[in-house]
């Protein structure tokens, strides 16, 4: 057997159901050893690929190879090597952390799993007697997590491993992940969370509507993608934003009392509050940013990643 340089090879995947394209047409490698975030919206597709690249789907059309196997021929042999988190992890109610970890290294064949160490990985050696009913949302994504890792896996996948937690528990998981990416396992992580791709990720595709449309490491994205400043401007009145659309900015309000414009370059803030200070417009505060992923994202595509976004539409 070939062994290739990519964890992950995907060409030409689409997955038809019905008259819908879930996945239309992406390709893309991820590299052993890194993590790859795949970052879109509720619907883009993110699970079905990642579910195609398990094993559990089966592709419409296009080749998916995962340590150098096809995916619809060499089922058993993957499985084994690979380690999930489906979305919306779930276990068995009232059985301990310490006895669901048991179960599972059991059911992969694996007597000699260090259990402990897995707990402790995913800081729950506390909770190991807790049954799993009783613990928060952030804890049992950790016990999902260690029960990914449970069979050793070379590549680990993670579906929204964060979503639905509050943003401390979010700190927590990405903790443990963070452990994951300094051992060097291959991850791929599907997120609607900006935060979380350009934190983790080495890699990030960026997915809507079944189609990649812009991948790269986060750096490279916001780089080539975010060729403009945010320029806000704090406790103006009307006057401002007459005087943005007057110089052909498109002056976006983010609340009653500010609002921000996108410019190339610092002189178009210098002319914007020189005719300000000419028309005698009012302004308290001004702030000045590059672009984050979210914000790229909604330059991409035009739609947001998550409800409540922050840097939503109105915040350009
Ligand atoms: N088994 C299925 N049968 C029919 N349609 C499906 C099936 N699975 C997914 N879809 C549709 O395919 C599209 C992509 O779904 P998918 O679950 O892959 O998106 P996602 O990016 O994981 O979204 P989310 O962020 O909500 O988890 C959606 O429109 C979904 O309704
Ligand atoms: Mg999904």
């Amino acid at each position: 057997m070939k062994e290739a340089e990519h964890a992950i090879e995907v060409e030409n995947l689409t997955k038809q159901y019905g008259d819908l394209p879930a996945v239309n047409d992406i390709s893309f490698n991820v590299r052993k050893g890194e993590v790859f975030a795949l970052l879109g919206p509720n619907g883009a597709g993110k699970t079905t690929t990642v579910e195609i690249i398990e094993t559990i789907r089966r592709p419409s059309s296009g080749t998916v190879c995962l340590l150098g196997m096809d995916v619809t021929k060499k089922k058993s042999d993957i499985v084994p090597r690979i380690g999930v988190l489906p979305q919306g992890f779930s276990s068995f109610d009232r059985i301990t952390v310490r006895e669901t970890m048991q179960y599972y290294s059991r059911l992969f064949h694996r007597g000699s799993v260090d259990i402990d160490g897995l707990i402790e990985l995913v800081q729950l050696k506390d909770k190991a007697k807790e049954q799993y009913m009783r613990l928060s949302g952030g804890l049992k994504q950790r016990l999902g997590i260690a029960i990914a890792l449970v069979n050793d896996p070379e590549v680990v996948f993670l579906d929204e491993p964060t979503t639905g937690l509050d943003p401390r528990a979010r700190h927590e998981v990405w903790e443990v992940l963070l452990g994951l990416k300094k051992e060097g396992k291959t991850i791929f992580l599907t997120t609607h969370y900006m935060e979380e791709a350009e934190l983790l990720a080495d890699t990030v595709a960026i997915i809507s509507k079944g189609k990649i449309i812009a991948m790269d490491s986060p750096v490279q994205l916001i780089e080539k993608n975010g060729d403009y400043l945010i320029f806000t401007l704090q406790g103006v009145d009307e006057k401002a934003s007459a005087v943005a659309e007057k110089m052909g900015l498109e002056p976006q309000r983010t609340n009653h009392r500010n609002i921000t414009v996108r410019v190339k370059h610092m002189d178009d803030i210098r002319n914007i509050l020189n005719a300000m200070e000419d028309a005698g417009a009012s302004l308290i505060s001004m702030d000045v940013r590059k672009p984050n992923l979210e914000q790229v994202f909604l330059k991409l595509t035009g739609e947001a990643l998550h409800e409540g976004a922050s840097g939503g539409k109105g915040a350009q």
